[in-house]
């Protein structure tokens, strides 16, 4: 999608469409005297995400005008900006239109919004269809102006920061929404190196016999159920000249299938654990948009890929594995393994060296009993970073919650035969997952995002398709951008 930033008012832009903003009770503005009648008889009154296309709009030069609901002009925010922005490309890519221009609405103008202006957009143009014959493509908007934004080197950048957001996260939905057959671990390591030459990062894989020699039983124990060999893929961002001696390491899981390995999942629904590597995805995102935003901060992404199957090597329940920490771990449920090969990661990626660890990962079913669909499930041992990945995620829009870490609940993970046990019992399982995983951060700063609620949506919302979300990248991406 082209994108262009034009100082010209809306109403004088030809093309397809032109689209602007209209909250609940407004009268004023370039659309006044429609949204006036259009009130008057229901049609269309500025409520959330509602819609009114209207055409050969008298006063514009652009042959139709779509009305998109801001909703409450006091509760407006950028994060629903950016949602009313996929709604308008939606409905526009709907009607074969090619070429549209948008206004922003006054209420948020600036540098952030035509980012998040442009990230909607971007986000709402994508379907998950790479594998229809017919794709949307097709009906695609190939052009975007951005109107009214003003010009110059600020707006420009913003722009261009939207663009890169969006690729990322879109990137991060498209590996989200391959099936498993089509991404096995090593695939999904090539993908790795290809962005990693893409970008200008460096890109490393361990192999099987590697993790083997250097000691990942926990990692490789998860993996031994499959024909697929499994990889650590590590990619490094070295900034040209580094403000902080502090090195951020950013870990997603990346189980490309969760059959469960033989304490197997239920038939119903199994087919959605092709999206079980959706943390380590929102990681590769992050990589990307962060090798072209630049930080002055030494980045290291590392994504253990395996395939949890129940072949005739797989692991057992009660299997005892020997993490690379050296602890050991009795594997009292083959289907709690996305810990397992994070346990592994996580102690790799202190031993690299870094100083702040950040993991993305659908980890269990409880954080969608404990927050739904809506929120990412908050995890750390120390408030500190805590507050800042919070701010992040709240500054980029992606809703997060923090939930407990009491010492308390590590009693449940207690194993009569091993140092811990790989499940805590039936309560609090999103909490006993991330303690469990706090023992191998250890002392180093480090958050936990479960966003096995968040990484998938069953349906289409008006902004964005149904299925991958690409949820994290936007909060990866501002922590590392931003650090200070
Ligand atoms: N990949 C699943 C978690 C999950 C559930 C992701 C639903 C997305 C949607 C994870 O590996 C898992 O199976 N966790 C178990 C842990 C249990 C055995 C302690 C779970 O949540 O049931
Ligand atoms: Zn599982
Ligand atoms: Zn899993």
């Amino acid at each position: 999608m082209k994108i262009n930033l034009v100082p010209d008012p809306i109403h004088s832009l030809p093309g397809d469409a032109a689209v602007l903003v209209a909250f609940e009770g407004q009268s004023g503005g370039p659309a006044g005297k429609f949204l006036e009648e259009l009130a008057a008889s229901r049609e269309f009154t500025g409520k959330l995400f509602d819609t009114a296309l209207l055409h050969w709009p008298e006063g514009f030069a652009a042959r139709r005008l779509l009305l998109v609901g801001g909703g409450k002009p006091e509760q407006f925010s950028l994060r629903l900006l950016r949602q009313a922005a996929g709604v308008a490309v939606r409905v526009l890519k709907g009607k074969g239109c090619r070429e549209a221009a948008m206004a922003l609405p006054e209420l948020l103008a600036g540098a952030p919004a035509v980012s998040a202006w442009v990230e909607g957009a971007m986000l709402g143009q994508w379907e998950p269809d790479r594998h229809k014959s017919e794709r949307e493509d097709s009906t695609a908007l190939e052009a975007l102006a951005v109107a009214g934004a003003g010009a110059g080197a600020e707006l420009e950048a913003a722009a261009a920061r939207g663009r890169a957001i969006a690729e990322a996260q879109n990137f991060a939905r498209e590996l989200g929404n391959e099936p498993s057959n089509r991404l096995p671990p090593l695939e999904l390591a090539r993908q790795a190196r290809e962005l990693a030459s893409r970008c200008g990062l460096d890109c490393e894989v361990l192999d099987q016999d590697r993790m083997r020699q250097m000691g990942m039983g926990a990692l490789l124990g998860v993996a031994q159920g499959s024909a697929e060999p499994p990889a650590l893929i590590v990619l490094r961002y070295r900034p040209e000249r580094a403000t902080t001696s502090d090195h951020l390491g950013l870990l997603g899981k990346g189980v490309t299938f969760d059959s469960g390995g033989l304490s197997i999942k239920p038939a119903d629904g199994m087919e959605k654990m092709k999206y079980d590597m959706a943390g380590g995805a929102a990681v590769l995102g992050a990589m990307q948009a962060l090798a072209q935003l630049k930080p002055p901060l030494a980045v290291t992404a590392l994504i253990p890929a395996v395939e949890n199957m129940t072949g005739s090597r797989a692991q057992r329940p009660g299997d005892i594995v020997t993490t690379l920490s050296g602890k050991t771990v009795e594997v009292l449920n083959t289907d709690a393994e996305g810990r397992l090969i994070l346990a592994d990661a996580l102690t790799y990626a202190r031993q690299l060296g870094c100083t702040h660890l950040v993991d993305a990962a659908t980890l269990t079913g409880a954080v969608v009993v404990a927050l739904g669909h809506l929120r990412v499930g908050v995890f750390s041992n120390h408030d500190a970073f805590q507050a800042r990945v919070l701010a992040a995620a709240d500054a980029e829009g992606e809703r997060m919650w923090a939930l407990p870490m009491d010492d308390d609940y590590k009693e449940s993970l207690k194993s009569a035969f091993a140092d811990v046990s790989n499940v805590g019992g039936r309560w609090a399982g999103a909490i006993t997952a991330a303690i469990f995983l706090k023992e191998f951060a250890q002392d180093t700063p480090w958050v936990h995002l479960d966003i096995a609620g968040t990484a998938w949506q069953d349906e289409a919302k008006p902004y964005a398709a149904k299925g991958p979300t690409g949820v994290g990248v936007r909060t990866l991406v501002r922590l590392a951008a931003d650090w200070v």
